[in-house]
């Protein structure tokens, strides 16, 4: 029967059943098989079938078959905008009010606690391919713009010594504007042809500049990067004293670094000034300029450049970590 055109006698008989009714109302919150409604409902399955053929006449069930079972609902679009639709959502309202519903909605619990023991949870049986299942975005930035709405607005960061922008890649989407800085002229053009398809809400900046004469406006940066550059420097404490500078208060400096090593090679083939910085200079360099909460953050990973004669180094890195103080407040005194 087509509801819409359904005699309003029909629809009340069809609804004249208190069963019928609980039946309608657990199908609508669950889809259920016809074994688990007729738990749920707690009567024999002949009375249960007898009123599903009634409901099922009435084209108001939506059925899915998995193996040998029938899974069954209320088809709410079928009663979409109709008297139907009218009456059943006045009578449910009057079901709360029965002890048989109350019961019905116990025994509910126990059959799905029952179908979760049976099949495992859902998530659990599919955590192992979850990534393949679902891990496909069109471009990824979706799950990053959620992640940016984290962080404070305004956002600026900068990657002082960019290079090809591997570094400031990670920050894309995360802040509002992106600084990179850099004093090779290819090297910024390796990096903003990395970084060109920048997500709408991350403006990025290139400025050919020195580290250790940055060209940034002072504290005009929430966050400053300096990835594996400092050991090219003449003078490694100048551009963490610049780092410091272009910072607001309360803005934060990270600087990644090589341990000391031996690999002399590296000056010639990867352009290194020093064999790696000791941490406690890297330290002391920017309690010098002024940084608070300066501290080391040793790493597990390892840089492994492939030597001249074909086989790999692995050196040991580290982070050194530091933020400029907030301005002091100073608390108004009240007069009595
Ligand atoms: C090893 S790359 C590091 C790139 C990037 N930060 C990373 O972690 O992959 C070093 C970069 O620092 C730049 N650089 C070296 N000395 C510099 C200086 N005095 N001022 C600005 N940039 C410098 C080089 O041009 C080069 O692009």
């Amino acid at each position: 029967m087509v509801i819409a055109d359904t005699p309003l006698s029909d629809m009340l008989r069809l609804l004249a059943d208190p069963t019928r009714l609980r039946i309608l109302a657990l199908l609508e919150r669950e889809e259920l098989s016809v074994g688990e409604l007729t738990k749920a409902v707690g009567m024999a399955q002949s009375r249960v079938s007898n009123h599903l053929r009634i409901l099922r006449e009435a084209e108001i069930l939506a059925e899915r078959h998995v193996g040998a079972s029938t899974y069954l609902r209320l088809d709410g679009r079928c009663l979409e905008h109709t008297p139907l639709q009218r009456l059943w959502l006045a009578l449910r309202g009057e079901l709360a009010g029965l002890a048989e519903h109350s019961a019905d909605l116990v025994r509910l619990e126990s059959v799905l606690a029952e179908r979760r023991t049976r099949n495992g949870d859902f998530f659990d049986r599919v955590a192992g391919q979850w990534e393949k299942i679902a891990g496909q975005f069109e471009s990824g930035q979706a799950r990053l713009r959620a992640v940016s709405h984290l962080l404070p607005a305004g956002l600026v960061l900068a990657d002082l010594g960019c290079g090809t922008g591997y570094m400031g890649e990670a920050l894309l989407g995360l802040c509002d504007r992106l600084i990179c800085v850099d004093r090779s002229e290819k090297m910024l053009e390796e990096a903003q042809r990395r970084l060109c398809r920048a997500p709408r809400q991350t403006e990025v900046e290139f400025r050919k500049g020195e580290l250790n004469s940055l060209p940034i406006a002072d504290g005009a940066a929430d966050g400053a990067l300096a990835g594996m550059v400092l050991h090219h420097l003449q003078e490694p404490g100048t551009a963490v004293a610049e780092m410091f500078r272009i910072l607001r208060p309360g803005g934060a400096a990270a600087v990644l670094e090589l341990d000391p090593h031996r690999e002399a090679w590296m000056r010639a083939g990867l352009g290194d000034r020093h064999l790696g910085l000791e941490a406690s200079d890297v330290l002391a360099a920017f309690r010098r300029s002024g940084f608070g909460d300066v501290a080391l953050d040793p790493l597990a990973d390892r840089f492994q450049p492939t030597r001249p004669d074909g086989s790999v180094a692995s050196l040991s890195l580290y982070i050194v970590r530091g933020r400029r103080p907030r301005a002091l407040s100073i608390e108004p005194t009240h007069r009595s």
